[in-house]
C-alpha cells in the first residue's frame, strides 16, 4: 500500500511570521495523522518554518531550484544551499514556472538530477492546458511530460520521485477534475512509469493530485486507487483548512 501525501504549496505567499503561526496552529490539528503532511514554502519562509516544524510530522519544501550547484546566476538558489538548511522536498516544474519563467522538459530534468544529488526529495508537476484538454491530447501530454522529466534517473530515484499532476485549468480556478477523470490521467503516468522502469519502480511511485483541492472534495479525490494524495494551492493558506484535507478519511 502506497501512502498518502498531502503537500500545501504556498506559492508567493505567507510572511515569516504568518509562516510561523500557521505551523503552529497547524502541528496540533495533523499530529494523529498516519498521512505524510508537507509544505512547499517560499524562500524566505524556510529558515523560520523549519524551526517551527521541529519535532513535529510537519515535513517542509522548497518551491524551485537551479540546476547548478553554485556560480553565477544571480537572483537563483541551489539544491546544495536547500539541504544545507535541512529542506527535505522541493517542487520541480510547477505549471506556473513552466508558463512564466520559461521552465522545459530540459530544465526540469536537470533539476531533478540535482535535487538527487543534495538527497532532497522531487515534488515533480505535470499537467496539460485546457486548450490540450479540448484537444484530446491530455494522455500525450502527461506521460511526455513524465517520461523526459525522469530521464536518464535510476529506479531507486524514480521510486523516490514525487508526481503531480496538476491539469493547469484546474489550479486556482476552482475547477476541478472529476475524480475518476484524475484517476484516470495518474494511472497513465503511472502506466508509462510502468513500461520504462518496470511495475515494481511504478507501483511505489507516488503520483499525488492537484487543481483545487478543498475538504469538501479532498475525501472523494484521495479515495480513488491510483491517486495517492495532492497538492494543494489556495486551501492550503488556511491552517484549519489545510488539516482537513490532511485528516480527508
Ligand atoms: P490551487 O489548489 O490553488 O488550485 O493550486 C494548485 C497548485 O498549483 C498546487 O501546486
Amino acid at each position: 500500500m502506497r501512502r498518502k501525501v498531502i503537500a500545501g504549496n504556498w506559492k508567493m505567499n505567507m510572511l515569516p511570521n504568518e509562516a510561523i503561526k500557521f505551523i503552529e496552529d497547524l502541528t496540533p490539528l495533523v499530529k494523529d495523522t498516519k498521512n505524510e503532511v508537507i509544505l512547499c514554502v517560499p524562500y524566505t519562509d524556510l529558515f523560520y518554518s523549519l524551526l517551527t516544524a521541529q519535532n513535529t510530522n510537519i515535513k517542509i519544501g522548497a518551491q524551485n531550484m537551479h540546476f547548478e550547484e553554485s556560480g553565477a546566476y544571480t537572483g537563483e538558489v541551489s539544491g546544495k544551499m536547500l539541504k544545507s538548511i535541512n529542506v527535505e522536498y522541493v517542487i520541480i516544474g510547477h505549471s506556473e514556472r513552466r508558463q512564466y519563467f520559461n521552465e522545459t522538459d530540459e530544465s526540469v530534468n536537470k533539476k531533478i538530477k540535482e535535487a538527487f544529488e543534495n538527497e532532497l526529495k522531487p515534488i515533480v508537476c505535470v499537467g496539460e492546458t485546457l486548450e490540450e484538454k479540448e484537444a484530446g491530447k491530455t494522455v500525450e501530454i502527461i506521460t511526455k511530460q513524465t517520461e523526459l522529466a525522469l530521464e536518464g534517473l535510476t529506479d531507486e530515484q524514480v521510486k523516490n520521485t514525487i508526481i503531480a499532476y496538476e491539469p493547469i485549468w484546474a489550479i486556482g480556478t476552482g475547477k476541478t477534475a472529476t475524480s475518476e477523470d484524475a484517476n484516470n490521467s495518474i494511472k497513465e503516468i503511472r502506466n508509462k512509469i510502468a513500461e520504462i522502469y518496470g511495475q515494481e519502480v511504478a507501483k511505489s511511485v507516488i503520483i499525488q493530485y492537484g487543481g483545487s483541492v478543498k475538504s469538501s472534495n479532498a475525501k472523494e479525490l484521495f479515495e480513488m486507487s491510483d491517486i495517492d494524495g495532492g497538492l494543494v494551492g489556495g486551501a492550503s493558506l488556511k491552517a484549519e483548512e489545510f488539516s482537513k484535507i490532511v485528516n480527508f478519511e
